[in-house]
C-alpha cells in the first residue's frame, strides 16, 4: 500500500509517497480501507511548522524539533477491510470514518484503528468524500458556537472567512442555532456563504460589515481584538479561531473586557464531540462542503492548495480504488 510521510518541515515537496505492507489487524483492531481523506488547515501546519506567531517553540516540542515526526493525515472515511480478535462493533464490508488526529497517519491505504478509538459508522447519507470532509472543521465550530460562545436564537452572528472548511460549518450551524449570520468572503465565495445560510454577504477586503454584532467568529484572526471590539454588541463574544500566543494569553488571563468576551483555545476531538456532530448532521444542521477532491496521487498539490486558505470548503484526496 502507499503511505504519506513528511521528511521535514517545509513545503510540499518534502512530501513522499511510500510503500509499506498492509498492517494486520490485532486483537480490538480495525483495519480500514481509506477511500478518501482531507487536506487540512492542521496538516499543512504540521508539515511546514507554519503557525500563528509565538506558537512554533511549542509546536516543534509537540510534534518534532528537527522534522515533523506525526505521520500525515487527520482524518478518514472509508470501509472496514478486516478486524482483528474481539471485535464486536465493525464487521469487514462496513462504511466508517474517524479521526487519527494528532498523531495522524490518515494519508495512506490502509490504516489500523482500536474498535473504542475515533471510530464510526458512516451514515448513509454521507459520500467517502463527505464522510472524510466531515469532523475537521465541523467540530471546531460545534464547540465554539455551542459550548463556548454559546449562541442564542435571534442573535446576529458574523463569520468572517465564511467557506472554508471551519466557517462553512459555522454559518450552518449558526444558522441552526437560530442566529441571522453575516458573512463575509471573496466574491467567487459569495453564492456558497448564502446557499449555507448567510443572510447578508461581503467581501472581507472592502472591511468587516456594520455592527453590532452578538457573536464574531474571525476564522483566520484577521480582525483580532481591535478590529473586533467596535462590532460587538455589549455581552458580545469574539471567536478567535487563529489565534497567536499573545491573544490566547490574553483570552486566558482576561477574557471579559468591557462587557465583551474574547475566546480562544483548540477543540476537542473525542467520540461525544464526534457523536455529536453526527446527531446536527442526522438533524439536517450541518452537511460539509466538498470543494475540490483530487487523486491521493497529487497529495502534494493537495497540499498546495490548501496552504492558500483560500479554499472553498474541503479539500479531500481519493485513495486509488484498484490498488487492493
Ligand atoms: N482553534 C482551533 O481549534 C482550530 C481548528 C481548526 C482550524 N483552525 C485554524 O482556522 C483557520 C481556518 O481553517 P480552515 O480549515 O477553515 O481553512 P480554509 O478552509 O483554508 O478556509 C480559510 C477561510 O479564510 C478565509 N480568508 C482567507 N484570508 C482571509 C482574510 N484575509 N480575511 C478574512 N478571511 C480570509 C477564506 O476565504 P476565501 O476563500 O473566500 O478567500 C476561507 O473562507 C486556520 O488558521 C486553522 O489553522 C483552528
Amino acid at each position: 500500500m502507499k503511505i504519506a510521510r513528511y521528511t521535514a518541515y517545509g513545503g510540499p515537496e518534502t512530501i513522499r509517497l511510500e510503500e509499506a505492507p498492509v498492517p494486520v489487524p490485532g486483537p480490538g483492531d480495525v483495519l480500514v480501507r481509506v477511500r478518501a481523506a482531507p487536506v487540512t488547515a492542521g496538516d499543512v501546519r504540521m508539515r511546514s511548522g507554519l503557525v500563528p506567531r509565538g506558537l512554533g517553540l511549542m509546536v516543534r516540542l509537540a510534534i518534532g524539533v528537527l522534522r515533523p515526526r506525526v505521520a500525515p493525515g487527520w482524518a478518514f472515511a472509508g470501509e472496514v477491510a478486516a478486524v482483528g480478535a474481539g471485535i464486536t462493533r465493525f464487521a469487514p464490508g462496513q462504511r466508517v470514518f474517524g479521526l487519527t488526529g494528532f498523531k495522524g497517519g490518515a494519508h495512506r491505504d490502509y490504516l489500523v484503528i482500536g474498535e473504542d478509538g475515533p471510530i464510526l459508522p458512516l451514515p448513509d447519507t454521507l459520500t467517502f468524500e463527505a464522510g472524510a470532509a466531515f469532523f475537521f472543521g465541523g467540530l471546531t465550530a460545534a464547540e465554539f458556537l455551542i459550548d463556548r460562545a454559546k449562541v442564542r436564537p435571534g442573535e446576529r452572528v458574523l463569520v468572517a472567512g465564511a467557506t472554508g472548511a471551519v466557517g462553512g460549518a459555522a454559518v450552518q450551524i449558526a444558522r441552526h442555532l437560530g442566529a441571522r449570520v453575516a458573512a463575509t468572503a471573496s466574491p467567487a465565495n459569495h453564492a456558497l456563504a448564502r446557499r449555507l445560510g448567510a443572510s447578508e454577504v461581503s467581501d472581507y477586503r472592502d472591511g468587516p460589515p456594520a455592527g453590532p454584532f452578538e457573536v464574531i467568529v474571525d476564522v483566520m484572526g484577521q480582525l483580532g481584538w481591535q478590529g473586533a471590539r467596535p462590532l460587538l454588541a455589549e455581552g458580545g463574544r469574539l471567536v478567535l479561531i487563529t489565534a497567536d500566543l499573545a491573544a490566547m494569553l490574553g483570552s486566558a488571563l482576561r477574557p471579559r473586557r468591557d462587557g465583551r468576551q474574547m475566546i480562544t483555545g483548540t477543540n476537542k476531538d473525542d467520540l461525544p464531540s464526534m457523536l455529536r456532530l453526527v446527531g446536527l448532521h442526522q438533524e439536517g444542521a450541518y452537511t460539509p462542503v466538498v470543494g475540490q477532491v483530487l487523486p491521493f496521487a497529487d497529495l502534494a498539490e493537495a497540499h498546495r492548495i490548501a496552504e492558500t486558505f483560500h479554499k472553498p470548503g474541503n479539500l479531500v484526496v481519493v485513495m486509488d480504488q484498484t490498488s487492493a
